[in-house]
């Protein structure tokens, strides 16, 4: 492929993995993962026997679903219901279902940066919420809920759950939820999903599955820049590895070089050595009152906390 056949859509991609593979640690930029491939992979992680955080944040939205709503303030007149990384929304859709036969009025705005899943949900959606507004919004989160906020003279209540905070490193996610904030104004509310921290084991197992599904999905990145970019990449001169620190609560990933190699893209090489690697992912785990504090630090105020029965996931609802 040659460097001006990446079409304009890859060109960010392109420059993105370009720094990152060209930085003197180098990382990928984690929402890569998410092609039709890695769509797919991502809903088999979630049904893995290991892969507990979906479950935990699923019950919540089965089981709780009445407290959910009260804590939304659903009852209080219309609102939009903004999603930040919908994905598939099935944990939504319980929330979503629930609000519906309380003839509660509210439109449905999912944003994501796979148009994919996008089409999926949406189809799912409109089949079973007749008579509700569902406008998909396929982008990045803060320009997806920018475009949101927009034209919106409503209430805003903005999800983001799946533990997706957790793939900013602490800093980071402290700045995402600063400028979420900006984007809100008062009487909207922020709900957020946080993994829990718990014993280190079982989250070591969520990430490094039995059989290799997790694996596949880190791979399936290079298959990726293969396919879109250009690149070079064997898939077999790598292998998958996490690592979790219980105290720092970060739990991360990583792709690892089997032997020492070069890899081509359009415009330039990049050279690996043999057990060097690359950071794919961070999924940060809190404690109950880490999230207290980054709600304080951001400027929100914690209305409500609520979490599983094993206490392994929390749903908090902040207000600006
Ligand atoms: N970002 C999700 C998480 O942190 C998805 C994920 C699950 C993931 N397993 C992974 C990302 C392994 C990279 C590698 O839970």
């Amino acid at each position: 492929m040659m460097a001006s056949q990446i079409d304009s859509m890859n060109e960010t991609f392109y420059q993105e993995v370009k720094a990152g593979l060209q930085s003197r640690q180098k990382k990928l930029p984690s929402k890569y993962f998410y092609d039709a491939t890695g769509d797919q992979l991502f809903q088999q992680i979630m049904d893995l026997p290991e892969y507990y955080p979906s479950r935990c944040e699923r019950e919540i939205f089965l089981h709780q679903t009445a407290a959910l709503a009260q804590a939304i303030q659903a009852d209080q007149g219309n609102f939009d219901l903004i999603e930040l990384g919908a994905g598939d929304g099935s944990k939504t859709f319980h929330l979503l279902q629930f609000l519906c036969r309380q003839k509660y009025a509210f439109s449905y705005l999912p944003i994501d940066i796979s148009g994919n899943i996008l089409n999926e949900l949406e189809g799912v959606f409109k089949q079973h919420l007749k008579g509700y507004t569902i406008h998909t919004i396929q982008g990045e989160y803060l320009n997806g809920l920018k475009k949101a906020a927009s034209n919106a003279d409503k209430r805003k209540v903005v999800l983001f759950l799946g533990a997706n905070i957790g793939n900013f490193e602490p800093a980071d996610a402290l700045v995402f939820c600063r400028q979420v904030r900006r984007l809100l104004a008062p009487g909207d509310l922020f709900l957020v999903g946080f993994d829990l921290k718990k014993h280190p084991a079982v989250i070591k197992a969520a990430y490094d599955d039995q059989q290799g599904i997790t694996r596949l999905f880190n791979l399936n990145l290079l298959n990726r820049m293969n396919a879109d970019l250009g690149a070079g990449f064997s898939l077999d001169q790598f292998d998958h590895y996490c690592s979790y620190d219980p105290i720092t609560g970060a739990c991360k990933s990583y792709l690892v070089a089997l032997a020492d190699q070069e890899v081509s893209f359009p415009t330039y090489k990049i050279k690996l050595q043999a057990g060097e690697s690359i950071w794919t992912e961070i999924s940060q785990k809190y404690s109950l009152q880490e999230i207290t504090v980054l709600a304080e630090y951001a400027g929100f105020k914690q209305l409500q906390v609520i979490t599983d029965s094993k206490g392994w996931f929390a749903n908090v609802i902040w207000s600006i």
